[in-house]
């Protein structure tokens, strides 16, 4: 859960700039290296390759770009990059540490992956996870939330309840009045109504389920669909006004997504 991300692509000035092709190249390149270990993972010039994928170790990765102040060409480099969340398991067994052994931040990051109360548990004590379950909901004085002890007496709150209603309220499809005028950028009309109603991602996004600071709400299905409505044009010449019914195309979000901040890639 906590390994990051890569480069695919680069490429660096044309090759006439380079003295040689080989790995040694002193005037322009890119490099890439793993902060980790300080180990280089490749260092590239020329037009000619494109480095594979590079993965890092660790959540950072240095990218050193070096050019001197002679024949500066087109098209210097560009990179592709996307994070990678290796699934959780993954993530507890190289360590084969308990979870409780992890420093809170990663033990945080790892528990906000999980869905229902029983996974969380089972992940946390994958040896004793039926018995903490049940002592969890056996109702005892001393592990009982308040919410309990005031008021719904009869029954433990539902978890998996409360973390089901925030995925349903928080950053969804809804319903947004749009001016067709503004959407579809048409000055030279009139559309009657004036406004229609879309469905356009909206709520906000608390950030739950990723390791960064600020979220934000994204559609990440988005479809269009015809809406019919009256359109009043003026007459070229003449007096009085063009009525037809008109078809008018309006982006409509299915399905919308916290993501961070900053990174369009999820
Ligand atoms: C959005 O508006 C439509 C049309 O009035 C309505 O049928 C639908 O229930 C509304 N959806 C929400 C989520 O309010």
């Amino acid at each position: 859960f906590y390994l990051f991300s890569c480069l695919l692509f680069i490429w660096t000035l044309p090759k006439q700039h380079f003295p040689s092709q080989n790995n040694n190249n002193l005037y322009d390149f890119v490099e890439v290296e793993e902060p980790s270990d300080g180990s280089i993972l490749g260092r590239w010039c020329g037009s000619t390759t494109v480095p594979g994928k590079q993965i890092s170790k660790g959540n950072q990765i240095r990218i050193r770009f070096v050019s001197d102040e002679y024949f500066s060409y087109e098209p210097g480099f560009c990179i592709h990059y996307s994070l990678l969340m290796p699934h959780h398991a993954e993530a507890a067994s190289p360590t084969m540490l308990p979870p409780s052994t992890l420093p809170l931040e990663l033990l945080n990051n790892a528990v906000a992956g999980f869905s229902t109360v029983e996974e969380l548990i089972r992940f946390l004590e994958p040896d004793r996870w039926q018995l903490d379950l049940e002592d969890l909901y056996r109702p005892t004085w001393q592990v009982l939330g308040k919410a309990y002890i005031h008021g719904r007496k009869s029954k433990v709150v539902d978890l998996n309840l409360l973390k089901e209603e925030v995925r349903l309220y928080s950053c969804t499809p809804r319903n947004f009045s749009i001016s067709l005028r503004e959407e579809l950028k048409r000055t030279d009309t009139i559309f009657w109504p004036l406004c229609l109603l879309v469905k356009r991602c909206g709520g906000n996004c608390a950030c739950c389920q990723h390791n960064c600071n600020e979220c934000q709400c994204v559609p990440t299905k988005v479809t269009k669909k015809y809406h019919e409505v009256l359109q009043l044009k003026p007459r070229i010449g003449l007096r009085g006004l063009h009525k037809s019914f008109t078809d008018v195309l309006l982006e409509h979000h299915e399905e919308c997504d916290c993501v961070c901040k900053g990174n369009t890639e999820g």
